[in-house]
């Protein structure tokens, strides 16, 4: 559970500008300057590139590429479910609202071959590298719910290249919850 509102958590989701400051973990992953979000009616895609090897990383990298192009998805349709795609596994998130400033996020993860042993070591770090992400996220989802009680401060605004998905979210919500 997490003390933000579910619009907050899901609009961490939906940019990677935060990235390089608060994942350092993912961020040695992906290809940064190659990150993007395309936007569709009711859904979302943010495509990354996993980042070639480099040499000072060997030891550290959980998705370096070894032949061929490989890349991290992470889908999200309106209003709450997110589909996050890597090389060797999937999981889903469903968002669900407690209260205005509590939220529950469900993860369900899916590889191949859960049961044969040689894969159970590669399953518990990716399953880590995952909660290590989420924890990041927690901590800034819920600094920006603080940040709402701000009596100075009312709204940035979006930044075009990264921030577009956000932007997307935000139509539909005027869509769908901006009606009489
Ligand atoms: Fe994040």
């Amino acid at each position: 559970m997490i003390a933000c509102n579910w619009k907050v958590y899901v609009d961490n989701y939906l940019e990677g500008y935060h990235i390089p400051i608060a994942h350092p973990g993912l961020m040695k992953e992906i290809d940064y300057a190659n990150y993007r979000t395309d936007t569709y009616r009711y859904y979302s895609q943010q495509f990354a590139p996993i980042r070639a090897m480099q040499p000072e990383d060997a030891s550290e990298r959980l998705y370096a590429p070894s032949t061929g192009v490989q890349e991290a998805l992470y889908f999200w349709v309106f209003p709450n479910l997110m589909l996050n795609i890597y090389p060797d596994n999937i999981s889903t998130n469903v968002i669900v609202p407690l209260s205005h400033e509590k939220t529950l996020t469900i993860f369900e993860w899916f590889f191949h071959e859960v049961a044969a042993e040689k894969n159970q070591e590669r399953i518990k770090r990716s399953v880590a590298f995952s909660d290590e992400v989420q924890q990041e996220d927690i901590g800034l989802c819920e600094q920006v719910q603080r940040g709402w009680r701000s009596s100075t401060y009312d709204r940035g605004r979006y930044s075009v290249k990264r921030e577009n998905g956000v932007h997307h979210f935000h139509m539909l919500l005027n869509e769908f919850l901006g009606r009489p």
